[in-house]
Order: structure tokens, then C-alpha cells, then sequence
């Protein structure tokens, strides 16, 4: 694994809570590279933001009534469909001719699931997305996340990704004095089955020993079931004897040294409502510690230095990587994704 590793492409990834879109506003966003612009004009859309006549982009431009103007000479494109409209230079004959009718503005293929706008970026050999996408989440949670937070990390894909599943950075990093406060010199045996799953794998569903305050929140006892799919979706079903709660944490490259992390919590107990500003400063403070360490680990792999990944401790990681790699050949062999991980049982002190 190197610094800065490229992401994938042939595949989604979310681009913006559905809930911050507003009609005849846009955002503008960079995702894996590309320039993009999203709003909603009755839905939600996302289009490459860039005027295909001089490449403006096309933020600086004014939205309404489902269109945007480009500032520099005027042309208008349809925000669902790109399709330009109208071309204000244009005389009689050559609005005849039909000049303009094959022009627009690029749409990406785009969908709505958990609460998060998701864009498909495109690979030469997967330009589409599946006909069918199953939803994100199961269906209690696939809607408008109850707490939501967006950080932007400084450091590369692969590295927040990992960080995301390594299971022994929680007593040295996450140490807030609601989270779990083990002996450092004491640590326990934590034995974990795993199984694949998709385009990744699953941490079976099993009781959490010793859970921390926010999840207690449920009533004991309190069961947990972690998956993870690739590009970078990590999804936590918490189950408790009062109540169910679902943590999706879902990433996205800007570019090759930016990452950005959106956090959503989503659960089935109403009366959850009242604690939802101190579950989200909680969780606001939690992803901070985790964008902390990630952009002070830059600071090393910026020397490329030699790394190791050990057994247990980083299994998920070497998973990860495998998994990577697997997508990364059934794209380029035109063949279907064959997930390359076997059951398996997983342990290390925690
Ligand atoms: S650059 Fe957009 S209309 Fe000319
Ligand atoms: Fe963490």
C-alpha cells in the first residue's frame, strides 16, 4: 500500500445529505476528482460543473425554475436532463439549423438512499450503475439520518478507510470520558467472527461485553452487527433491548490527498429525539479525534515509509486491501466481482 493509493471508480459514492439540497440552489462539490455540481429541481441531480461551451464552471451561473444560466455568455442547460436550452447568441437560421440541440452539460447517474444523495462515477469498463441498486441501509434506517455530520479529512482514501475498521486505535484515540476508558495495561481478548458479504464482509452479530455510554442509551444488553462494503461504507447495526440504531459512516475522495467522511445515525426510539444535539456534539467529537490522528499520520507517510500490517489487529485492513484489488481485476477483465475473503474468526486486545 502507498500514500495516496488511487480510489476506484465503476462504483458510488454519496455526495451530499439530501436534506441540505434546495430548489433553484445548487452546491458545488469535488468528488474523486471531478467538478460537480448538485441541487434539486423537483429531485435531486448531479452534474459535472462545467459549461460544454468554454468550460466555465457552471456555479457562477444563476439557477431558477430548474435551469441554470452560465455567467459568461448566457447559454442555458435543464438541471435534471444537461440538455442545453437556449443559446442567446443564436440567430434565426441557426436556431433552424439546429445548432444547440446536441449540446449539454454532463449528468452523472445519481440516486437517493439513506438520507445521502449517492453519484455513480463512472469506469471506462462500468459507465453505468447496476439497473437495480439496493438501498444502503435495511429499510427501518433508509431514510433522513437523525444526527449528521460531515468532516473533510486531510489524508487519502485508503487511510481513512482503514482507519475506519481498525478495532485497536478505540482506547488510545477515541478516550472522551463517555466512550469506553480501558487499563492500557490491561487490555482484553476481543474474539470476533467475520463472514463475506457483497463487495466486502460482516462482523457477525454479537453481544457487546462491555458497551460504551452512548450505545447503553438502548438498554442492555446490547448486540452489534458491523459490515463493510467497498468503496467505503461501514454499516453498524445496534440492537438493544429497547431500542434499535443504525451508524452508517460513508467516505468519499475529493482528490488523491482529501477524503471526505459523512456520518449518520439513524434510530427506531423516538424518545432518542430530545439527546439529538448531544449525540451529534458526541459524534462531532468522536470523528474529530479519528480526522485528528489520520492528517498527524500524513505527516509520516509523507516520507513513504515502510509499513506493517499484523495479523488480527489489521486483518480487516489486508481485507480491505484484497478486496481492492479484486474489484480493481474484474473491472479490467470485463468479470463479475468475486469476493475473495472466506469465514474466518478474528482476534486481538482491545
Ligand atoms: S462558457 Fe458557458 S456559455 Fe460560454
Ligand atoms: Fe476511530
Amino acid at each position: 500500500m502507498s500514500p495516496n493509493a488511487p480510489f476506484l471508480t465503476g462504483t458510488w459514492y454519496p455526495v451530499a445529505r439530501v436534506a441540505d439540497l434546495r430548489e433553484n440552489r445548487t452546491i458545488s462539490r469535488q468528488v474523486a476528482g471531478l467538478p460537480l455540481l448538485l441541487g434539486r429541481a423537483g429531485t435531486p441531480f448531479v452534474l459535472m460543473d462545467s459549461c460544454p461551451h468554454r468550460g466555465l464552471p457552471l456555479r457562477y451561473g444563476s439557477v431558477a425554475n430548474g435551469q441554470v444560466r452560465c455567467k459568461y455568455h448566457g447559454w442555458n442547460f435543464d438541471l435534471q436532463s444537461g440538455r442545453c436550452l437556449h443559446i442567446p447568441c443564436l440567430t434565426d437560421e441557426q436556431r433552424l439549423q439546429g445548432v444547440g440541440e446536441r449540446i449539454g452539460a454532463q449528468v452523472l447517474p445519481s440516486r437517493v438512499s439513506a438520507g445521502l444523495l449517492w453519484a455513480w462515477l463512472a469506469h471506462p469498463m462500468r459507465p453505468q450503475p447496476p439497473e437495480q441498486a439496493a438501498s444502503v441501509l435495511p429499510e427501518p434506517f433508509d431514510r433522513d439520518p437523525d444526527v449528521y455530520v460531515e468532516r473533510t479529512f486531510q489524508c487519502d482514501f485508503d487511510q481513512a478507510v482503514i482507519g475506519l475498521m481498525d478495532p485497536v486505535h478505540l482506547p488510545f484515540i477515541h478516550t472522551s470520558w463517555w466512550w469506553k476508558q480501558p487499563d492500557l495495561h490491561a487490555l482484553q481478548k476481543e474474539t470476533r467472527h467475520f463472514s463475506p458479504r457483497g463487495m466486502g464482509f460482516v462482523q457477525n452479530d454479537h453481544e457487546i461485553p462491555n458497551p460504551a455510554k452512548p450505545y447503553q442509551l438502548l438498554g442492555m444488553p446490547v448486540r452489534t452487527e458491523i459490515g463493510f462494503e467497498l468503496p467505503g461504507v461501514r454499516i453498524e447495526l445496534i440492537c438493544g433491548s429497547t431500542g434499535g440504531a443504525c451508524s452508517l459512516t460513508t467516505l468519499a475522495p475529493i482528490d488523491a490527498q482529501t477524503t471526505r467522511v459523512h456520518q449518520c445515525i439513524y434510530w427506531t426510539t423516538p424518545w432518542l429525539r430530545p439527546l439529538r444535539a448531544p449525540i451529534r456534539r458526541m459524534a462531532r467529537r468522536f470523528i474529530d479525534q479519528d480526522r485528528l490522528v489520520v492528517e498527524q499520520q500524513q505527516e509520516g507517510l509523507r516520507h513513504n515509509p515502510p509499513l506493517t500490517l499484523i495479523d488480527g489487529a489489521d486483518t480487516q485492513a489486508k481485507w480491505y486491501l484484497r478486496l481492492k484489488k479484486e474489484f480493481q481485476r474484474s473491472l479490467e477483465a470485463a468479470e463479475p466481482f468475486r469476493n475473495p475473503l472466506a469465514p474466518a474468526t478474528v482476534e486481538w486486545l482491545s
